[in-house]
């Protein structure tokens, strides 16, 4: 069978950088011939994080960002041409997340940062986005879409599997062995434990957990945390940096006496156990793990314990490592789209019926 190549780009909730890869979806297994990442540079970075809240003249300010976004997703591209050796008319169409900086689909609102023409004229290849606002439209979260990829790539195995996406914000998949496939955010991924570890050791991320693995977790703090409300909310839900960021975190400790390592600590059990919780009753045999989060040894091991008897793994052992799993899913959509194939959100995202997502920038 000849090959039927797309392309996925992704830069999520941390904003540590851009994810992409190009793969073959052929097969029956999503086969990635190529992968790339690269960091944000830092002023894009601290654009991206100003603007997830209101500024100063920010449509314009906005609108020069998605430029530069798509300057930097262009590169990507590229770099993923020249890691396969195949040539721009070879790859079907690139599937661009794009930026976000406000989630509230309670509002009817969810804006994804990118300049999709931009990036087709860089590129020359057609790119399909804007992937969230049309399941918003039919009365969706808008996010999390990524667990339509996990249903068709990693479900229907015979076992009752859970797939964590541990990105900024967690999401799960819920694949038990027969029925309806759901998924939703469960709250924080990594995005409190990165901004502690940014406050109090100037570093993007607290390197395999050892920052938090130096402190206890405080019982009390962490019943504290666990008293937000959206972790009591039904599915479907989602989330963000609209609801978890510094101020949401810095109210809660206004009260609490905790040293730097101990917050930590506990915020690393907040996302496991807001994990855990949110999958208890779904009662899985194997939990698969994806996203950053994936590479953080002390968390990984608490959620072992929390999810036992589960077994826990990346989603290595399905053939797509953690980092690029949510990539490929947007190459996925870009894919389904291209074919005309609506999306059944409905358990997910709670959209009233299957939609066909994104918006295509011809080449
Ligand atoms: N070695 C590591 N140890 C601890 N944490 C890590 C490590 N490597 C990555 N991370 C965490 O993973 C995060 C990046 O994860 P990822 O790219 O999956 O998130 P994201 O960009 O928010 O994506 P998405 O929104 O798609 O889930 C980093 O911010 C960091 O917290
Ligand atoms: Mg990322």
């Amino acid at each position: 069978m000849s090959a039927a190549l797309y392309a996925g780009l992704m830069s999520g909730t941390s904003l540590d950088g851009i994810d992409a890869v190009l793969v073959d979806f052929s097969g029956a297994q999503a086969r990635v011939i190529a992968t790339a990442y690269a960091p944000f540079d830092a002023s894009l970075r601290a654009e991206l994080l100003l603007l997830q809240t209101p500024g100063h003249d920010e449509l314009a300010r906005a609108s020069l960002a998605a430029n530069a976004l798509a300057e930097a997703y262009g590169t990507q591209v590229r770099a993923l041409l020249r890691g396969a050796g195949v040539t721009a008319q070879a790859v079907r169409a690139i599937g661009a997340h794009g930026q976000t900086v406000r989630h509230r689909p309670d509002l009817g609102v969810t804006i994804q940062l990118n300049n999709a023409a931009l990036l087709a004229e860089l590129t020359g290849i057609d790119v399909i986005a804007d992937f969230r606002s049309r399941d918003v439209a039919a009365g969706g979260q808008g996010a999390p879409i990524a667990p339509a990829f996990h249903r068709a790539y990693f479900g229907a195995s015979g076992r009752s599997r859970i797939v964590l996406n541990i990105g900024g914000i967690a999401n799960a998949t819920i694949l038990p062995e027969t029925g309806r496939v759901f998924g939703f955010d469960t709250g924080p991924g990594n995005v409190l434990m990165d901004l502690w570890a940014m406050r109090h050791l100037g570093v993007a991320y607290d390197a395999d957990g050892t920052f938090a693995a130096s402190g206890r977790s405080d019982a009390d703090l962490l019943l504290r945390l666990l008293e937000e409300p959206f972790f009591a909310l039904p599915a479907p839900k989602s989330t963000g940096r609209d609801l978890f960021n510094a101020a949401w975190l810095d109210e809660r400790l206004a009260s609490h006496r905790a040293s730097p390592a101990n917050v930590q600590a506990t915020l690393l059990s907040l996302t496991v156990a807001s994990v855990a919780n949110a999958v208890a009753s779904a009662g899985a045999q194997e939990v698969f793990v994806c996203g950053g989060g994936a590479h953080n040894q002390t968390l990984m091991q608490h959620l072992a314990a929390a999810l036992a008897p589960a077994r826990v793994e990346t989603t290595e052992a399905l053939g797509i490592p953690a980092d690029w799993v949510e990539a490929v899913a947007f190459a996925w959509l870009a894919q389904e789209h291209c074919a005309g194939r609506p999306i059944d959100l409905m358990g997910i995202t709670g959209a009233r019926a299957n939609r066909l997502l994104g918006c295509r920038y011809p080449a």
